[in-house]
Protein backbone atom coordinates (compact mmCIF):
# COMPACT_ATOMS: atom_id res chain seq x y z
CA UNK A 1 0.00 0.00 0.00
CA UNK A 2 2.90 2.44 -0.47
CA UNK A 3 3.30 4.36 -3.06
CA UNK A 4 7.03 4.70 -4.47
CA UNK A 5 6.64 6.98 -7.40
CA UNK A 6 5.54 10.39 -7.05
CA UNK A 7 2.05 10.82 -9.11
CA UNK A 8 2.16 13.21 -12.36
CA UNK A 9 5.10 13.11 -14.71
CA UNK A 10 7.32 10.91 -12.69
CA UNK A 11 4.57 7.91 -12.91
CA UNK A 12 3.81 8.45 -16.03
CA UNK A 13 7.18 8.37 -16.78
CA UNK A 14 7.14 5.46 -15.09
CA UNK A 15 3.93 3.07 -15.55
CA UNK A 16 1.93 4.91 -18.75
CA UNK A 17 4.61 4.69 -21.72
CA UNK A 18 1.82 4.23 -23.99
CA UNK A 19 0.95 7.79 -23.72
CA UNK A 20 2.23 9.33 -26.42
CA UNK A 21 4.62 12.20 -25.28
CA UNK A 22 3.55 15.01 -27.02
CA UNK A 23 0.26 14.67 -25.87
CA UNK A 24 -1.21 16.61 -23.32
CA UNK A 25 -3.85 14.38 -21.51
CA UNK A 26 -6.26 15.61 -19.35
CA UNK A 27 -9.56 13.78 -20.66
CA UNK A 28 -9.45 10.81 -18.95
CA UNK A 29 -13.11 10.91 -17.68
CA UNK A 30 -14.14 10.12 -21.60
CA UNK A 31 -12.15 6.86 -22.66
CA UNK A 32 -9.63 5.82 -19.29
CA UNK A 33 -6.40 4.45 -19.73
CA UNK A 34 -4.53 1.84 -18.14
CA UNK A 35 -0.89 1.30 -17.16
CA UNK A 36 1.47 -0.61 -18.92
CA UNK A 37 1.42 -3.44 -16.52
CA UNK A 38 -2.38 -3.82 -17.06
CA UNK A 39 -1.54 -3.85 -20.97
CA UNK A 40 1.03 -6.94 -20.60
CA UNK A 41 -1.43 -8.49 -18.29
CA UNK A 42 -3.96 -8.08 -20.84
CA UNK A 43 -1.43 -9.54 -23.91
CA UNK A 44 -0.68 -12.56 -22.20
CA UNK A 45 -4.11 -13.09 -21.60
CA UNK A 46 -5.00 -12.96 -25.38
CA UNK A 47 -1.91 -15.40 -25.77
CA UNK A 48 -3.96 -18.10 -23.30
CA UNK A 49 -7.55 -17.30 -25.54
CA UNK A 50 -5.07 -17.73 -28.59
CA UNK A 51 -3.17 -21.05 -27.35
CA UNK A 52 -6.41 -22.72 -27.15
CA UNK A 53 -9.52 -20.56 -27.97
CA UNK A 54 -11.98 -23.70 -27.39
CA UNK A 55 -10.52 -24.49 -23.87
CA UNK A 56 -10.35 -20.66 -22.82
CA UNK A 57 -14.03 -19.87 -23.87
CA UNK A 58 -15.77 -23.10 -22.44
CA UNK A 59 -13.72 -23.88 -19.74
CA UNK A 60 -11.59 -20.88 -18.33
CA UNK A 61 -14.11 -17.83 -19.27
CA UNK A 62 -16.23 -19.02 -16.96
CA UNK A 63 -13.80 -19.74 -13.86
CA UNK A 64 -12.15 -16.41 -14.65
CA UNK A 65 -15.77 -14.58 -14.56
CA UNK A 66 -16.83 -15.52 -11.14
CA UNK A 67 -13.50 -14.73 -9.97
CA UNK A 68 -13.66 -10.98 -11.48
CA UNK A 69 -17.21 -10.89 -9.86
CA UNK A 70 -15.58 -12.05 -6.16
CA UNK A 71 -12.85 -9.33 -6.55
CA UNK A 72 -15.65 -6.66 -7.35
CA UNK A 73 -17.73 -7.99 -4.51
CA UNK A 74 -14.95 -7.22 -2.41
CA UNK A 75 -13.67 -4.21 -3.59
CA UNK A 76 -17.81 -2.54 -3.77
CA UNK A 77 -18.41 -4.27 -0.43
CA UNK A 78 -21.36 -6.66 -1.86
CA UNK A 79 -22.50 -9.65 -2.21
CA UNK A 80 -20.54 -10.73 -5.74
CA UNK A 81 -24.06 -12.30 -6.24
CA UNK A 82 -25.44 -9.46 -7.18
CA UNK A 83 -23.07 -8.26 -9.61
CA UNK A 84 -22.55 -8.72 -13.10
CA UNK A 85 -20.12 -7.93 -15.90
CA UNK A 86 -21.37 -5.88 -19.31
CA UNK A 87 -19.87 -3.90 -21.34
CA UNK A 88 -19.90 -0.27 -20.75
CA UNK A 89 -22.36 1.66 -18.40
CA UNK A 90 -24.69 2.37 -21.72
CA UNK A 91 -25.06 -1.51 -21.93
CA UNK A 92 -25.68 -1.43 -18.36
CA UNK A 93 -28.32 1.30 -18.33
CA UNK A 94 -30.14 -0.18 -21.40
CA UNK A 95 -29.82 -3.51 -19.92
CA UNK A 96 -32.68 -2.41 -17.40
CA UNK A 97 -34.75 -0.07 -18.94
CA UNK A 98 -35.46 -2.52 -21.93
CA UNK A 99 -35.47 -5.66 -19.75
CA UNK A 100 -37.57 -4.61 -16.13
CA UNK A 101 -41.22 -5.04 -16.18
CA UNK A 102 -42.21 -1.08 -17.16
CA UNK A 103 -45.61 -0.75 -17.68
CA UNK A 104 -47.51 2.10 -19.98
CA UNK A 105 -47.83 5.30 -18.60
CA UNK A 106 -45.42 4.39 -16.17
CA UNK A 107 -43.02 6.89 -15.27
CA UNK A 108 -38.96 7.55 -15.48
CA UNK A 109 -37.91 10.63 -13.41
CA UNK A 110 -33.97 12.16 -14.93
CA UNK A 111 -31.97 15.16 -14.84
CA UNK A 112 -31.97 16.98 -17.69
CA UNK A 113 -28.30 16.88 -17.78
CA UNK A 114 -28.69 12.90 -18.01
CA UNK A 115 -25.78 11.45 -20.61
CA UNK A 116 -26.80 11.43 -23.99
CA UNK A 117 -26.81 7.78 -24.82
CA UNK A 118 -28.60 6.92 -22.00
CA UNK A 119 -31.31 10.27 -22.38
CA UNK A 120 -31.93 8.64 -26.10
CA UNK A 121 -32.87 5.07 -24.60
CA UNK A 122 -35.80 6.63 -22.06
CA UNK A 123 -37.04 8.58 -25.41
CA UNK A 124 -37.05 4.98 -27.10
CA UNK A 125 -38.59 3.57 -24.02
CA UNK A 126 -41.47 6.30 -24.60
CA UNK A 127 -41.55 5.73 -28.32
CA UNK A 128 -41.75 1.72 -27.98
CA UNK A 129 -43.46 1.26 -24.45
CA UNK A 130 -45.59 4.56 -23.67
CA UNK A 131 -43.27 5.22 -20.98
CA UNK A 132 -43.68 8.96 -19.42
CA UNK A 133 -40.54 10.72 -19.12
CA UNK A 134 -40.21 13.12 -16.50
CA UNK A 135 -36.87 15.40 -17.12
CA UNK A 136 -36.05 17.41 -14.18
CA UNK A 137 -34.43 20.81 -15.67
CA UNK A 138 -31.24 21.79 -13.67
CA UNK A 139 -28.79 24.74 -14.42
CA UNK A 140 -25.79 24.97 -12.58
CA UNK A 141 -24.85 25.61 -10.41
CA UNK A 142 -26.66 24.41 -7.82
CA UNK A 143 -26.90 23.44 -4.34
CA UNK A 144 -27.29 19.34 -3.69
CA UNK A 145 -30.28 20.46 -1.71
CA UNK A 146 -31.60 22.60 -4.61
CA UNK A 147 -31.36 19.18 -6.90
CA UNK A 148 -32.98 17.25 -4.00
CA UNK A 149 -35.74 18.82 -3.03
CA UNK A 150 -36.62 19.19 -6.96
CA UNK A 151 -36.94 15.73 -7.15
CA UNK A 152 -38.28 15.14 -4.07
CA UNK A 153 -41.16 17.32 -5.23
CA UNK A 154 -41.68 15.14 -8.35
CA UNK A 155 -41.38 11.79 -6.38
CA UNK A 156 -44.44 13.55 -3.81
CA UNK A 157 -46.46 14.93 -6.90
CA UNK A 158 -46.04 12.13 -10.13
CA UNK A 159 -45.28 8.82 -8.17
CA UNK A 160 -42.67 7.65 -11.02
CA UNK A 161 -41.84 4.32 -11.08
CA UNK A 162 -37.92 5.05 -11.57
CA UNK A 163 -35.56 7.33 -11.25
CA UNK A 164 -32.01 7.47 -13.45
CA UNK A 165 -29.32 9.72 -12.13
CA UNK A 166 -25.55 9.65 -12.17
CA UNK A 167 -22.77 9.73 -9.72
CA UNK A 168 -21.13 12.45 -11.58
CA UNK A 169 -22.50 13.74 -14.69
CA UNK A 170 -20.61 13.87 -18.02
CA UNK A 171 -21.22 17.46 -18.87
CA UNK A 172 -21.00 19.75 -16.85
CA UNK A 173 -18.65 17.42 -15.34
CA UNK A 174 -19.78 17.46 -11.75
CA UNK A 175 -20.91 15.23 -9.01
CA UNK A 176 -24.53 14.73 -8.16
CA UNK A 177 -25.96 13.98 -4.87
CA UNK A 178 -26.56 10.02 -6.20
CA UNK A 179 -26.16 8.82 -1.82
CA UNK A 180 -29.00 11.07 -0.92
CA UNK A 181 -30.81 10.56 -4.12
CA UNK A 182 -30.86 6.45 -3.63
CA UNK A 183 -32.08 7.64 0.07
CA UNK A 184 -34.82 9.78 -1.41
CA UNK A 185 -35.64 6.56 -3.79
CA UNK A 186 -36.15 4.72 -1.20
CA UNK A 187 -38.03 6.59 1.12
CA UNK A 188 -40.95 7.05 -1.60
CA UNK A 189 -40.33 3.93 -2.83
CA UNK A 190 -39.04 4.84 -6.24
CA UNK A 191 -36.50 2.59 -8.11
CA UNK A 192 -33.19 3.72 -8.16
CA UNK A 193 -31.05 3.48 -11.40
CA UNK A 194 -27.72 4.87 -10.66
CA UNK A 195 -25.15 5.52 -14.18
CA UNK A 196 -22.04 5.24 -11.97
CA UNK A 197 -20.43 5.56 -15.37
CA UNK A 198 -17.51 8.07 -13.73
CA UNK A 199 -17.40 5.74 -10.41
CA UNK A 200 -15.63 2.85 -10.06
CA UNK A 201 -12.02 4.22 -9.17
CA UNK A 202 -12.81 7.86 -9.62
CA UNK A 203 -14.58 7.96 -5.62
CA UNK A 204 -14.20 4.85 -2.96
CA UNK A 205 -17.79 2.71 -3.31
CA UNK A 206 -19.57 0.83 -0.82
CA UNK A 207 -22.60 -0.73 -2.73
CA UNK A 208 -23.22 -2.51 0.24
CA UNK A 209 -24.18 0.45 2.17
CA UNK A 210 -25.72 2.18 -0.34
CA UNK A 211 -27.94 -0.48 -1.82
CA UNK A 212 -29.53 1.16 -4.56
CA UNK A 213 -32.07 -1.17 -6.82
CA UNK A 214 -29.68 -0.41 -10.16
CA UNK A 215 -26.16 0.08 -10.71
CA UNK A 216 -23.94 0.95 -13.23
CA UNK A 217 -20.05 1.60 -12.99
CA UNK A 218 -17.75 1.65 -15.80
CA UNK A 219 -14.45 -0.31 -14.97
CA UNK A 220 -12.49 0.92 -18.60
CA UNK A 221 -12.53 4.51 -17.30
CA UNK A 222 -11.37 5.17 -13.68
CA UNK A 223 -10.19 1.91 -12.06
CA UNK A 224 -7.74 1.29 -15.16
CA UNK A 225 -9.49 -1.67 -16.75
CA UNK A 226 -8.75 -1.84 -20.69
CA UNK A 227 -11.92 -1.35 -23.31
CA UNK A 228 -14.41 -2.59 -22.60
CA UNK A 229 -15.93 -3.78 -19.11
CA UNK A 230 -18.58 -2.42 -16.47
CA UNK A 231 -20.01 -3.93 -13.41
CA UNK A 232 -23.83 -3.69 -13.03
CA UNK A 233 -25.51 -4.08 -9.76
CA UNK A 234 -29.32 -5.84 -9.28
CA UNK A 235 -30.62 -6.02 -6.23
CA UNK A 236 -31.58 -9.60 -5.33
CA UNK A 237 -35.28 -8.89 -5.89
CA UNK A 238 -34.71 -7.96 -8.98
CA UNK A 239 -32.74 -10.71 -10.54
CA UNK A 240 -35.65 -12.57 -11.66
CA UNK A 241 -36.88 -9.17 -13.68
CA UNK A 242 -33.81 -7.84 -15.60
CA UNK A 243 -32.24 -10.21 -18.83
CA UNK A 244 -29.30 -10.01 -20.57
CA UNK A 245 -28.86 -7.70 -23.46
CA UNK A 246 -28.71 -9.70 -25.81
CA UNK A 247 -31.31 -12.10 -24.44
CA UNK A 248 -28.94 -15.63 -25.19
CA UNK A 249 -28.13 -18.92 -24.00
CA UNK A 250 -29.06 -18.52 -20.67
CA UNK A 251 -32.26 -16.91 -21.21
CA UNK A 252 -34.89 -18.58 -18.14
CA UNK A 253 -38.35 -17.24 -17.83
CA UNK A 254 -38.88 -14.74 -14.94
CA UNK A 255 -40.57 -17.78 -13.45
CA UNK A 256 -38.67 -20.59 -14.14
CA UNK A 257 -38.07 -22.90 -11.21
CA UNK A 258 -34.73 -23.79 -10.40
CA UNK A 259 -33.16 -25.42 -7.21
CA UNK A 260 -32.10 -23.56 -4.00
CA UNK A 261 -28.54 -23.17 -5.49
CA UNK A 262 -29.23 -21.69 -8.95
CA UNK A 263 -31.66 -19.54 -7.52
CA UNK A 264 -28.53 -17.88 -5.19
CA UNK A 265 -26.58 -18.05 -8.82
CA UNK A 266 -29.19 -16.93 -10.93
CA UNK A 267 -27.36 -13.75 -11.89
CA UNK A 268 -24.11 -14.89 -12.59
CA UNK A 269 -25.56 -17.76 -14.45
CA UNK A 270 -27.93 -15.89 -16.85
CA UNK A 271 -24.61 -12.61 -17.72
CA UNK A 272 -21.63 -14.80 -17.49
CA UNK A 273 -21.64 -15.53 -21.36
CA UNK A 274 -23.98 -13.98 -24.29
CA UNK A 275 -22.41 -14.37 -27.12
CA UNK A 276 -18.42 -14.52 -28.13
CA UNK A 277 -16.21 -11.72 -27.91
CA UNK A 278 -12.60 -10.87 -26.31
CA UNK A 279 -12.78 -11.54 -22.20
CA UNK A 280 -9.36 -10.50 -21.80
CA UNK A 281 -10.46 -7.28 -19.54
CA UNK A 282 -12.38 -9.32 -17.49
CA UNK A 283 -9.36 -11.32 -16.54
CA UNK A 284 -7.43 -8.46 -15.62
CA UNK A 285 -9.63 -6.90 -13.55
CA UNK A 286 -7.81 -8.10 -10.00
CA UNK A 287 -4.62 -6.92 -11.47
CA UNK A 288 -6.04 -3.66 -11.84
CA UNK A 289 -7.40 -3.41 -8.67
CA UNK A 290 -3.98 -4.79 -7.25
CA UNK A 291 -2.24 -2.18 -9.60
CA UNK A 292 -3.82 0.85 -7.32
CA UNK A 293 -3.15 -0.71 -3.82
CA UNK A 294 0.68 -1.71 -4.57
CA UNK A 295 1.61 1.21 -7.28
CA UNK A 296 -0.60 4.28 -5.83
CA UNK A 297 -1.33 3.02 -2.77
CA UNK A 298 -4.72 2.50 -2.94
CA UNK A 299 -8.12 3.80 -3.87
CA UNK A 300 -8.51 6.94 -1.21
CA UNK A 301 -4.65 7.66 -2.18
CA UNK A 302 -5.70 8.04 -5.72
CA UNK A 303 -9.04 9.78 -5.29
CA UNK A 304 -7.34 12.47 -2.32
CA UNK A 305 -4.58 13.40 -5.21
CA UNK A 306 -6.54 13.59 -8.24
CA UNK A 307 -9.49 15.39 -6.21
CA UNK A 308 -7.12 18.04 -5.15
CA UNK A 309 -5.23 18.44 -8.51
CA UNK A 310 -8.59 18.62 -9.60
CA UNK A 311 -8.93 21.37 -7.25
CA UNK A 312 -5.85 23.38 -8.30
CA UNK A 313 -6.55 22.92 -11.89
CA UNK A 314 -9.31 24.26 -11.62
CA UNK A 315 -8.37 27.58 -10.08
CA UNK A 316 -5.08 27.39 -12.74
CA UNK A 317 -7.22 26.88 -15.51
CA UNK A 318 -9.59 29.64 -14.31
CA UNK A 319 -6.41 32.50 -13.95
CA UNK A 320 -5.88 31.83 -17.42
CA UNK A 321 -9.06 31.52 -19.40
CA UNK A 322 -10.85 34.28 -16.83
CA UNK A 323 -13.49 32.58 -15.82
CA UNK A 324 -14.87 31.00 -12.84
CA UNK A 325 -14.69 26.94 -11.93
CA UNK A 326 -18.48 25.90 -12.20
CA UNK A 327 -19.00 25.44 -7.99
CA UNK A 328 -21.51 25.62 -5.79
CA UNK A 329 -21.39 27.40 -2.25
CA UNK A 330 -20.86 23.85 -0.45
CA UNK A 331 -18.37 23.08 -3.07
CA UNK A 332 -19.36 19.70 -3.78
CA UNK A 333 -19.55 20.10 -7.44
CA UNK A 334 -15.73 19.14 -8.08
CA UNK A 335 -14.90 15.72 -8.25
CA UNK A 336 -11.40 14.21 -10.11
CA UNK A 337 -12.99 16.10 -13.12
CA UNK A 338 -13.50 20.33 -12.83
CA UNK A 339 -15.81 22.23 -15.31
CA UNK A 340 -14.07 25.97 -15.93
CA UNK A 341 -16.20 28.50 -17.73
CA UNK A 342 -14.53 29.70 -21.00
CA UNK A 343 -15.68 33.59 -20.87
CA UNK A 344 -16.31 33.91 -25.14
CA UNK A 345 -16.63 38.05 -25.10
CA UNK A 346 -12.60 37.81 -24.78
CA UNK A 347 -12.19 36.13 -28.26
CA UNK A 348 -14.75 38.79 -29.48
CA UNK A 349 -17.45 35.96 -29.80
CA UNK A 350 -20.61 35.62 -28.41
CA UNK A 351 -22.38 32.33 -26.97
CA UNK A 352 -25.58 33.27 -29.03
CA UNK A 353 -22.78 33.18 -32.28
CA UNK A 354 -21.81 29.96 -31.18
CA UNK A 355 -24.97 28.27 -30.30
CA UNK A 356 -26.11 29.27 -33.82
CA UNK A 357 -23.20 27.03 -34.99
CA UNK A 358 -23.24 24.76 -32.72
CA UNK A 359 -22.19 21.68 -34.20
CA UNK A 360 -20.14 22.80 -36.96
CA UNK A 361 -18.08 24.93 -33.74
CA UNK A 362 -17.61 22.24 -32.08
CA UNK A 363 -16.69 20.39 -34.91
CA UNK A 364 -13.77 22.96 -35.19
CA UNK A 365 -12.77 23.58 -31.83
CA UNK A 366 -12.20 19.72 -31.40
CA UNK A 367 -10.62 18.93 -34.81
CA UNK A 368 -8.09 22.05 -34.06
CA UNK A 369 -7.40 20.65 -30.82
CA UNK A 370 -6.68 17.01 -31.82
CA UNK A 371 -4.68 18.10 -35.04
CA UNK A 372 -2.80 20.81 -34.35
CA UNK A 373 -2.68 20.94 -30.20
CA UNK A 374 -2.18 17.56 -29.75
CA UNK A 375 -4.86 17.72 -26.25
CA UNK A 376 -8.57 17.19 -26.12
CA UNK A 377 -10.77 19.05 -23.77
CA UNK A 378 -14.32 18.67 -24.21
CA UNK A 379 -16.47 21.62 -24.43
CA UNK A 380 -20.11 22.12 -24.02
CA UNK A 381 -22.60 24.92 -23.58
CA UNK A 382 -24.49 24.91 -20.13
CA UNK A 383 -26.44 27.81 -19.04
CA UNK A 384 -26.17 30.21 -22.05
CA UNK A 385 -22.11 29.39 -20.90
CA UNK A 386 -19.26 27.66 -22.57
CA UNK A 387 -17.63 25.39 -20.31
CA UNK A 388 -14.66 23.00 -20.44
CA UNK A 389 -14.06 19.83 -18.55
CA UNK A 390 -10.47 18.65 -17.15
CA UNK A 391 -9.97 15.40 -15.74
CA UNK A 392 -7.53 14.98 -13.14
CA UNK A 393 -5.37 11.57 -12.99
CA UNK A 394 -2.22 9.65 -11.51
CA UNK A 395 -0.15 10.71 -14.19
CA UNK A 396 -1.27 14.48 -14.98
CA UNK A 397 0.08 17.63 -12.67
CA UNK A 398 -0.77 21.48 -12.52
CA UNK A 399 1.72 21.81 -15.79
CA UNK A 400 -0.64 19.82 -17.82
CA UNK A 401 -3.76 21.81 -16.64
CA UNK A 402 -1.92 24.99 -17.92
CA UNK A 403 -0.45 23.71 -21.16
CA UNK A 404 -3.87 22.27 -22.31
CA UNK A 405 -6.07 25.24 -21.36
CA UNK A 406 -3.43 27.90 -23.27
CA UNK A 407 -3.74 25.76 -26.58
CA UNK A 408 -7.95 25.95 -25.83
CA UNK A 409 -7.23 29.51 -25.41
CA UNK A 410 -5.35 29.30 -28.84
CA UNK A 411 -7.79 27.28 -30.47
CA UNK A 412 -10.30 29.57 -29.62
CA UNK A 413 -8.12 32.53 -30.87
CA UNK A 414 -8.32 30.87 -34.45
CA UNK A 415 -11.80 30.25 -34.20
CA UNK A 416 -12.81 34.09 -33.64
CA UNK A 417 -10.15 34.61 -36.80
CA UNK A 418 -12.00 32.72 -39.09
CA UNK A 419 -14.67 34.95 -40.83
CA UNK A 420 -16.77 31.61 -41.50
CA UNK A 421 -17.19 32.04 -37.45
CA UNK A 422 -16.55 35.59 -36.19
CA UNK A 423 -19.77 37.59 -35.61
CA UNK A 424 -18.27 39.82 -33.86
CA UNK A 425 -15.11 42.04 -34.32
CA UNK A 426 -12.16 42.24 -31.77
CA UNK A 427 -9.15 40.27 -30.80
CA UNK A 428 -8.59 38.44 -27.90
CA UNK A 429 -7.71 39.98 -24.80
CA UNK A 430 -5.68 37.16 -23.71
C1 LIG B 1 -22.57 9.88 -17.14
C2 LIG B 1 -22.20 8.95 -18.25
N1 LIG B 1 -23.00 7.91 -18.51
C3 LIG B 1 -22.71 7.01 -19.47
C4 LIG B 1 -21.57 7.14 -20.22
C5 LIG B 1 -21.32 6.13 -21.29
O1 LIG B 1 -20.23 5.33 -21.01
P1 LIG B 1 -19.94 4.14 -22.04
O2 LIG B 1 -19.65 4.78 -23.35
O3 LIG B 1 -18.76 3.45 -21.47
O4 LIG B 1 -21.16 3.32 -22.09
C6 LIG B 1 -20.71 8.21 -20.00
C7 LIG B 1 -19.48 8.36 -20.80
O5 LIG B 1 -18.67 9.22 -20.63
C8 LIG B 1 -21.03 9.14 -18.99
O6 LIG B 1 -20.24 10.19 -18.74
Amino acid sequence: MTQTVPFGKKFKETYFTNINPQYTAVNHGSYGLFPDKIFHRYVEEMKKDLYNPDNYVKVQQPETYKKALQTLGEFFHCDYRNLALVDNATTGVNTILRSFPLDKGDKIVYPSTIYGACGLTIKFMVNRYGIEAVPIELVYPLEETEILSKFEKVFKEQKPKIALFDVVISMPGVKFPYEEMTELCRKYGVLSLIDGAHCAGLNPIDLGKLRPDFFVTNLHKWLFVPRVCASLYIDKKHHRSVHTLPVSHSYLDDNSKVSAEDEENWLVDRFTFIGTKNFASIAVIGDCIRFRQEECGGEQAVYDYCHSLAIKAGDAVSKIWGGPVLQNKAKTLVSTMVTVELPLEQFGLSITDFTGNYVETIEYVFGREFQEYNTYVPVIVHNKKMYGRFSAQVYTELSDFEVAARKVVEVFNTLADDPKFRKLSGKSKL
